[in-house]
């Protein structure tokens, strides 16, 4: 059959790291993965779920397994709150939202906020959930060049007011982002809430890594610096406790909220038994201290890899430190194919992201490096796979 596609999915096209899944699952065996930014199973808190889970359906099995309410389930959202509240969040003017993961809440902003050309700001390297949530409602994504330490403010302003008319929201992960992993200092969390206010616009603020700082050290969310509630903050429990119970949440104005549920559609209701679980978790296990233990997890992984990659590749080709997250920026020099070395990487079974899968606007900034991901390969294998990066990249650039 010939199918009469939407408009929208003719635009879309298979990412990169489906064609490296693709590849990877023919060669199991040997393929060294560093290309797929998920978190490590072993950090998560099984124990402590899998008691969570057997509490709730002994004490409140028949709850669970009902029908639960729309913003998600009272217990979880207490709880949240608690937590939010404890960081600095406003809980008295602002409410959560339970989302089943945070990535389905760029979906719902763009929903709710995007017709037809309109225009949602990024920076020119984002995580390609906000491409596609654009794409469905037909609102264009406008990338702003990037700083090295996240994006450029004259570019910003430069970008609104090209778009002022359409111009709906602007999105950032500012802390530990994927992919670039840099974080946005206080200084540019400040200006851009203060661009915000100037030329009235929202700000999207996807937080799914702060909590994976290796230091313990947060910047200030720039949700905490909203006194408009014109900042829609989301996090999501997916790096921290477990990724496949899918679980995100909305900090938004109490004001907002309506609406954000009403743009949801059929896809607004979540699961009971994972709220109340969630919560009980809460309930009896410090999140905090927890949290500081991943990021100690992940700082030493990051370490490891910073290391192999000074230890094998080029001196042209620079780590950027990792202070957070899961992620290592690698640039490399301009000269360099990047396509054309991702595929030599992973017919040597190596696989990476390259930039340009993460740009607004590939064709004009590709960008000059690979997103690696440290969270799941072990150690060996971070270290096989560096040498292979080695051999490849040397070859490719001449140098010893
Ligand atoms: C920047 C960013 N936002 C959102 C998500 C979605 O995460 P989840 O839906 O699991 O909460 C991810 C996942 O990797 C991410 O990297």
């Amino acid at each position: 059959m010939e199918y009469k596609l939407a408009k929208q999915l003719k635009t879309a096209h298979p990412t990169i790291i489906r064609e490296i899944y693709m590849y990877a699952c023919d060669h199991r065996d040997v393929f060294l993965d560093l290309s797929i930014g998920e978190p490590s199973v072993d950090t998560f808190p099984l124990k402590e779920i899998a008691k969570a889970s057997a509490d709730m359906y002994e004490h409140d099995g028949k709850r669970a397994l009902a029908y639960g309410p729309y913003p998600g389930m009272s217990d979880c959202i207490v709880e949240i709150t608690k937590w939010m509240a404890s960081r600095g969040f406003d809980m008295e003017k602002n409410t959560i939202e339970i989302l089943p993961g945070s990535g389905h809440g760029m979906d719902n902003m763009a929903n709710t906020f995007c017709d037809e050309g309109d225009v949602i700001l990024s920076e020119m390297m984002a995580y390609p959930g906000i491409q596609n949530a654009a794409r469905m409602v037909g609102a264009k994504l406008i990338g702003v060049e990037m700083d090295d330490d996240g994006i450029n403010l004259d570019a910003l302003e430069r970008k609104i007011n090209e778009n002022i008319e359409r111009l709906k929201f602007l999105y950032l992960c500012p802390s530990f982002n994927n992919p670039t992993t840099l974080t946005l200092p206080e200084y540019k969390r400040e200006a851009i809430y203060k661009l915000a206010q100037k030329y009235d616009f929202m700000i999207y603020e996807d937080d799914p890594y702060s909590r994976l700082s290796f230091d313990g050290n947060y910047l200030k969310e720039i949700k905490r610096l909203d006194t408009d509630g014109r900042v829609v903050y989301a996090a999501s429990l997916s790096k921290i406790v477990s990724a496949g119970m899918r679980i995100g949440f909305f900090v938004v104005d109490k004001s907002l909220r309506q609406w954000l549920e009403m743009s949801q559609g059929n896809a607004g209701v979540q699961s009971v038994p994972v709220m109340l679980t969630v919560a009980n978790y809460m309930k009896n296990n410090d999140i905090d201290a927890h949290c500081i233990e991943v990021g100690e997890f992940y700082k030493e992984k990051a370490q490891w890899m910073v290391d192999c990659i000074k230890k094998y590749l080029p001196a042209s080709c620079t780590p950027v430190q990792p202070t957070g997250g899961i992620f290592l920026w690698l640039n490399v020099p301009e000269k360099l194919d990047l396509n054309d070395i991702f595929h030599k990487l992973m017919y040597a079974n190596v696989g990476v992201c390259p930039s340009y899968g993460f740009s607004a606007d590939p064709e004009n900034y590709p960008g000059h490096g690979f997103r690696l991901c440290y969270s799941t390969p072990s150690r060996e294998d971070i270290e096989k796979a560096c040498q292979i990066m080695g051999r490849v990249l040397k070859e490719e650039l001449g140098e010893d």
